[in-house]
């Protein structure tokens, strides 16, 4: 039998452990504080089966993802920093979760209710990721860290300001990781707002399955489960038309290497530098449904991404160019990790014919991503 702990009713680091074989866990230490001096921990979840994930208060990252290979070595297949200090200077949102408008809003403006919210124009002039102090730069509260029958769990939570970087409504968000004992690292969302407002949540991990730090994500295998992706501006904006992959370096329906088509002479792609689109998963959020399996054939990782999302941003870390050194002095160079961020389609407030990303107070926003690891023999 699994036993189950309730933190709060333990002083010492080690939250949660288990003598049963198999049995999950959960580590709590200190990570430094903040330039405010709010104090900032790491959680390390263990199922038990060889796969341990640590997560930080500060922006809810995920830290560290290890996951053993073919070989039976557990290597860290996520870009990260080893020190908070690091993460507190900028990076391109490893690891996050972001929000409260993961992805792109068209000049940083919409409307809703006849009134025009302005948002901070933080990429060029777009709003990004929830803008200058988006929800990766926050420090969550931890509501719960324990082990649960689902595997170990830590549960965060930030309630965003009404009038916090522009947008209306004080938003209560809450996210769940679990540590899933079939290897897989469950992601549950969920918001209530007393003002309507856009929200579109996300994680934003950057993932190499041989390793980060390991050389590029090219000879990655991918697949995705997507008919259409939302064709962008120069400035990486929707159209607003939904575009069939078939003849395109977008038609992931096959497996096929990342690589292959990275660079073809394609208008999208040299908007994207490569790879960096909303790929149309459904018309609608659903349930828990298969979007995205990545192999990476050296170490025989493999990588399911499932989601309820309707859409899922596919970004091949065509910005990395080595300036960002991480966890173990590993230079991040150009395409070094891909991004599977799982979400609405970019610029929705602006775009009536998308599924909406408008919450509106007595309304519940649940959203579920699941990333789960195996093996290819
Ligand atoms: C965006 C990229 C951006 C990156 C930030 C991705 O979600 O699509 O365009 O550069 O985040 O690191």
């Amino acid at each position: 039998m699994r036993s189950i702990y309730r933190p709060m009713l333990l002083t010492a680091a080690l939250l949660a452990f288990s003598s049963t074989t198999f049995a999950g866990s959960i580590m709590q230490a200190p990570f430094g504080k903040t330039s405010d001096g709010t104090a900032v921990d790491l959680y390390t979840l263990d199922n038990g089966r060889g796969v341990k994930a640590t997560i930080m208060t500060y922006g809810g990252i995920v830290t560290s993802l290890l996951v053993p290979g073919r070989d039976g070595r557990a290597a860290d297949v996520v870009l990260g920093h080893d020190k908070l200090d690091d993460y507190l200077k900028g990076h391109p949102y490893f690891g996050a979760i972001v929000g409260r408008y993961g992805n792109r809003i068209a000049k940083g403006q919409f409307s809703l209710d006849g009134r025009t919210y302005t948002l901070a124009k933080n990429n060029d002039q777009n709003h990004l990721h929830g803008g200058l102090k988006g929800f990766d730069k926050v420090v969550w509260k931890v509501e719960s860290a324990a082990d649960t029958d689902r595997g170990p769990q830590l549960k965060l939570s930030y309630t965003s300001q009404d009038g916090e970087e522009g947008y209306p409504g004080n938003l209560k968000v809450t996210v769940a990781y679990t540590l899933r004992t079939d290897n897989a690292l469950r992601i549950d969302y969920l918001a209530t707002t007393d003002k309507a407002t856009p929200v579109n949540l996300t994680n934003h991990s950057y993932f190499n399955l041989q390793g980060h730090g390991e050389g590029d994500i090219l000879d990655h295998e991918i697949t995705i489960a997507a008919e259409r992706f939302t064709p962008v501006d120069k400035t990486l904006i929707p159209t607003g038309e939904l575009r069939s992959v078939a003849g395109t370096p977008f038609d992931f329906r096959k497996s096929t290497r990342i690589g292959e088509r990275i660079d073809a002479d394609d208008e999208q792609i040299r908007f994207g530098r490569g790879y960096d689109h909303n790929f149309v998963l459904a018309e609608k959020p659903r349930d828990v449904t298969p979007a995205a399996t990545v192999y990476e054939p050296q170490s025989g990782r493999v990588m399911e991404v499932q989601t309820t999302e309707p859409g899922v941003q596919f970004y091949c870390g065509n910005f990395l160019d080595g300036s960002n050194v991480g966890k173990g002095e590993k230079v991040y160079k150009h395409r070094y990790g891909f991004c599977l961020e799982t979400q609405h389609f970019p610029d929705s407030p602006n775009q009536p014919s998308f599924p909406t990303t408008i919450l509106k107070p007595g309304q519940e926003l649940k959203s579920t991503t699941v990333y789960r690891f195996s093996l290819k023999k």
